[in-house]
C-alpha cells in the first residue's frame, strides 16, 4: 500500500493532499491566500511566504485529520520544488523534509507544471504520445510527451502568460484581482465588437500576450478620448476572444505535426468556460480530449501528489539536501532531483 501526504506552496495557496494507492484521494485542502493579496491587484511574494508559514502545520494535520490516518502511515512525502516563488516554495520545502526526517520517510522533489499536467490523471489515464497546453499565471506552453515525465516543450510564450494578461486587462478594465475568472463571466454577456492586431510572434509553436494588454489600452484610451461609449462586457469578450484564438491556432498547427492520442489542457487557466468550449469544438475527434475538473485548475497538492507517483515509479527519491528551484525547466524535472 502507499500512501503519499503532498504538499504545494508555490504561489498564493498552501495546500496538502494524501493520495492512497496512487488512485484514492483521501484528502485535498487548499488554504487560499487570494484574499490578502486583492489589495494589491497581484501576488505579493514576502506577504505570500508569510502566510504559507502561518498556515503550513494547520494544513498538514487538517489533511491528516480528513484522512483519518497519522504521519506513520504516511510511506512518501512529496513536495513542490520549483518552479514558483523562492521564498513561498521554500516554506513547503522546509515542512517536507522536516516531515521526512523526523518520520524517516523517502522524500520526492516535484515539479510544478508536471503537477498542473498530472491533474488530468484524476479524469483518466495518460496515452502517450500526448499534447499538452499548459495555461496559467506564469506560463502558456505547449508540450509534447512522449512517456511518463518526458517533456518536449515545442512552444512557449515570448512575454506575458496568458492569465497575466487576463490579470492585468482585468485591471485596466478596473474588475478586481484575480481578472481571469471575472473577465469569463462578463464576457458571456458581451460581444466581440472589438479587433486588436495579432501579434507577429517569432517561432511556430510560440505565443505572445504583452501586445493584447497594450491593444486594450490602446483602445480604451481611444474611445475615452473621442467621448465614445462602450461596454466594458464587449472590451472583455474580445480581449477573450483574441486570447484564446492563439491557444486554438497553435494547439491545432502543432496537431498537424505531432501524431498524438491526447490533447490535455493544464493550469488555472483551463478553468475558462470559452477556452474549454473552443478545444471542444476544434480538437479533431479522433484525438481525446482532456480537461480538468474545475477543483483541479487552480494550485492544489492533489496534483502534486499524482505527479509524484510517476517520480517513485522512475526511482527518482531526493536527499535532505535538496533545494527548491524557482526556475526549474519542465524539460529538466527528472534532473537535479537527488
Ligand atoms: O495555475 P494558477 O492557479 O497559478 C499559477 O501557477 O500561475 O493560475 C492562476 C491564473 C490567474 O492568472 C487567473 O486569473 C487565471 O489563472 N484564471 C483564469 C480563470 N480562472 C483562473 N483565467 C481565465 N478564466 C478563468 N476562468
Amino acid at each position: 500500500m502507499s500512501l503519499i501526504l503532498a504538499i504545494e506552496s508555490s504561489c498564493d495557496e498552501t495546500s496538502v493532499a494524501i493520495l492512497k494507492d496512487e488512485k484514492e484521494l483521501l484528502a485535498n485542502v487548499v488554504s487560499t491566500q487570494i484574499a490578502f493579496h486583492q489589495k494589491y491587484g497581484g501576488v505579493i511574494p514576502e506577504l505570500a511566504s508569510r502566510l504559507h508559514i502561518e498556515k503550513i502545520t494547520v494544513v498538514i494535520n487538517e489533511a491528516l485529520e480528513q484522512a483519518k490516518i497519522t504521519m506513520d502511515d504516511i510511506t512518501h512525502i512529496a513536495v513542490t520544488r520549483g518552479p514558483g516563488l523562492i521564498g513561498a516554495l521554500h516554506v513547503g520545502l522546509q515542512a517536507a523534509k522536516t516531515l521526512a526526517l523526523i518520520y524517516n520517510k523517502p522524500l520526492i522533489g516535484v515539479h510544478h507544471l508536471a503537477g498542473h499536467i498530472y491533474a488530468n490523471k484524476y479524469v483518466t489515464e495518460f496515452r502517450y504520445p500526448l499534447l499538452a497546453l499548459i495555461v496559467s499565471g506564469g506560463n502558456t506552453e505547449l508540450v509534447y510527451m512522449k512517456d511518463e515525465l518526458d517533456f518536449q516543450i515545442i512552444g512557449r510564450t515570448l512575454d506575458d502568460a496568458i492569465g497575466e494578461a487576463y490579470d492585468k486587462v482585468a485591471r485596466l478594465l478596473d474588475l478586481g484581482y484575480p481578472g481571469g475568472p471575472i473577465i469569463d463571466k462578463l464576457a458571456k454577456e458581451g460581444n466581440p465588437i472589438y479587433n486588436f492586431p495579432h501579434p507577429k510572434v517569432e517561432g511556430k509553436y510560440n505565443f505572445s500576450y504583452s501586445g493584447v494588454k497594450t491593444s486594450v489600452l490602446n483602445m480604451l484610451q481611444r474611445l475615452k478620448n473621442n467621448n465614445q461609449s462602450y461596454e466594458v462586457k464587449d472590451i472583455a469578450c474580445s480581449f477573450q476572444k483574441d486570447a484564446v484564438a492563439q491557444l486554438i491556432d497553435k494547439t491545432l498547427l502543432a496537431l498537424k505535426e505531432y501524431d498524438v492520442k491526447q490533447v490535455i489542457v493544464a493550469g488555472g487557466v483551463s478553468a475558462n468556460s470559452y477556452l474549454r468550449e473552443e478545444m471542444k469544438k476544434n480538437v479533431p475527434s479522433k484525438i481525446e480530449l482532456v480537461i480538468p475538473p474545475l477543483w483541479a485548475t487552480t494550485d492544489n497538492a492533489a496534483m502534486i501528489a499524482k505527479a509524484a507517483v510517476a517520480y517513485i515509479n522512475k526511482g527518482l527519491i531526493c536527499n535532505l539536501e535538496m533545494g527548491v528551484d524557482p526556475n526549474w525547466e519542465l524539460e529538466d524535472c527528472t534532473k537535479n532531483n537527488k
